[in-house]
């Protein structure tokens, strides 16, 4: 296919090329209009808004934190949860208010949101303000989707196919500390979750691609690097030519980057390989997410886990045992179809064991077209809740406790942020992600530096750097 006028090019992974769009440097049509982007859901999805945010840029856009100044509004959706649901879907009648003063006013859906078609439905029946729905598989073709924009609704959801286009338009939000996808979509099916079908079938990106993407990083000055994906692990399983998690692992440390990351494992998959290449290199980070869900090897197995209570439990001990001083977080859902108390003390029990660092706890939300939303669910929701409370209670002790140990300690800390509790300090993380408020001057920031620990509290640690 020969290059359209006016087009951009991009690469596939299968090594077809595209094109798409109006070449966005010669349009002037958004020159210097203002968007606004609200980030629902996870790491991907804030990621994901790094690249509509390049995009933007690309045609000319400004950003504004002010919504009340912007040319575009941009909701990145997450259904994991109702609440999430709730939450856009309260949004956007703040959005019809603005747009009711400002006709020009661009409204756009994307995220998991809009890979559901019972959403998209109801945009179409009872949000016609909403000017552009587009779905997570197609991000990259956002600027043809704005430059040609005629004023009728837009939806524009693709479904999921094999091949990956390579983007280098990101906007960052950040100068020292980088996401970098290393795959896409999830296999697991657990049966609460609707990632699978919001984010599509696993996808790895090309090592090299991966590897490049991070060389580059480096060479910018980035202090951390973390890769994503729903399920770490299975890194490379779907093609037949590809590294494994822990062999990219290895070859991402090798660049160089001062601290490496990654996010999400599954406890199911995670090899002994893994924990020698983490226990092996100082910059890949001694942190692990690695979620349990429940303890009731009965819940696990109608969760579609394919762990048991006793596995979990062995591949964390060894992981303790291993790497030194990890810290290790993970997420915990209370009230599945059918939990009963003494499911429910299976959990206790495994979180009396592990002492989590931390750990993100959810009651079960059903999702539609889910097969955990269709089984029958008798506890009351006040058990729920009385459930979730106890398990809080427990998790806060342990965080707590872990946290302690930093107490007149001086740990590395890399500064990222102005502290959002007071903008006289700076905020960053330890190697084990303790988030840290430190008494430090504006030049420290991007910087590892040492930090004397002054105080604990359960969620985060106060600190003054080290003079010595
Ligand atoms: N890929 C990650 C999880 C992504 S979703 C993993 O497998 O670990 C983040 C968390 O949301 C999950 O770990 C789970 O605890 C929670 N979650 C997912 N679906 C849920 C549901 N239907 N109800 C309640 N919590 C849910
Ligand atoms: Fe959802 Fe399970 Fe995949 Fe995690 S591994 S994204 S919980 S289906
Ligand atoms: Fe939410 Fe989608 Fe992430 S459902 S948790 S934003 S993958």
């Amino acid at each position: 296919m020969n290059k359209p006028d006016m087009s951009i090019e991009r690469k596939r992974d299968n090594n077809e090329t595209e094109y798409y769009y109006e070449n966005p440097i010669t349009s002037n049509k958004y020159m210097d209009k203002k968007y606004f982007i609200r980030t629902y859901g996870c790491q991907m999805n804030v990621h994901d808004s790094e690249e509509i945010a390049g995009i933007l840029e690309n045609l000319g856009f400004i950003p504004t934190d002010n919504i009340e100044d912007a040319n575009i509004i941009i909701l990145n959706t997450c259904a994991v949860r109702e609440n999430a649901h709730d939450k856009v879907f309260g949004f956007l009648g703040r959005c019809k208010h603005l747009k009711d003063t400002k006709k020009d006013l661009i409204i756009c859906l994307c995220g998991c949101m809009a890979q559901e078609e019972s959403v998209v439905n109801e945009i179409i029946e009872k949000y016609p303000y909403i000017d552009l729905v587009f779905g997570t598989h197609n991000i990259h073709k956002l600027p043809d989707y704005l430059l040609n924009l005629n004023g009728k609704q837009r939806i524009e959801v693709t479904s999921d196919d094999d091949s990956i286009t390579e983007i280098d338009e990101y906007k960052r939000d950040s100068k020292y500390s980088a996401w970098v996808n290393i795959m896409y979509g999830c296999n697991k099916f657990c049966t609460y979750c609707i990632v699978p079908y919001t984010r599509g079938k696993e996808k790895s990106r090309k090592s090299k691609d991966i590897l490049r993407e991070v060389e580059k990083l480096v060479s910018e000055g980035y202090q951390e690097v973390t890769l994503l994906g729903q399920n770490v692990n299975a890194y490379g399983t779907d093609k037949n030519d590809e590294i494994t998690f822990a062999e990219l692992l290895e070859e991402v440390a090798k660049t160089g980057i001062p601290r490496l990351r990654f996010v999400t494992s599954h406890p199911w998959n995670f090899t002994d390989e893994m924990i020698d290449v983490i226990a092996k290199y100082d910059n890949i980070m001694p942190y692990i997410h690695l979620p349990l869900q429940s303890g009731s090897d009965r819940i696990l197995r109608a969760m579609g886990r394919r762990y048991t209570k006793e596995e979990y439990l062995n591949l964390f001990n060894k992981m303790k045992e291993r790497i030194p001083n990890v810290a290790i977080t993970t997420d915990i859902i209370v009230g599945f179809p059918g939990e009963t108390e003494s499911d429910f003390e299976e959990t206790l029990d495994v979180v009396n064991k592990c002492k989590y660092d931390g750990a993100f706890t959810f009651i079960f939300s059903p999702r539609d077209g889910t097969p955990a939303a269709k089984m029958i669910d008798e506890t009351p929701r006040e058990e729920k809740e009385e459930r979730l409370h106890r398990l809080n209670e427990l998790v806060n002790k342990y965080s707590n406790m872990n946290n302690q140990k930093y107490l007149n300690k001086v740990v590395p800390v890399l500064l990222t942020d102005i502290s959002e509790k007071d903008n006289t300090k700076l905020a960053g993380y330890t190697d084990t992600f303790k988030l840290v408020n430190v008494d430090a001057p504006r030049e420290c920031l991007g910087k590892i530096v040492n930090v004397k620990i002054t105080d604990a509290k359960s969620f985060s640690l106060d600190g003054i750097l080290d003079k010595k």
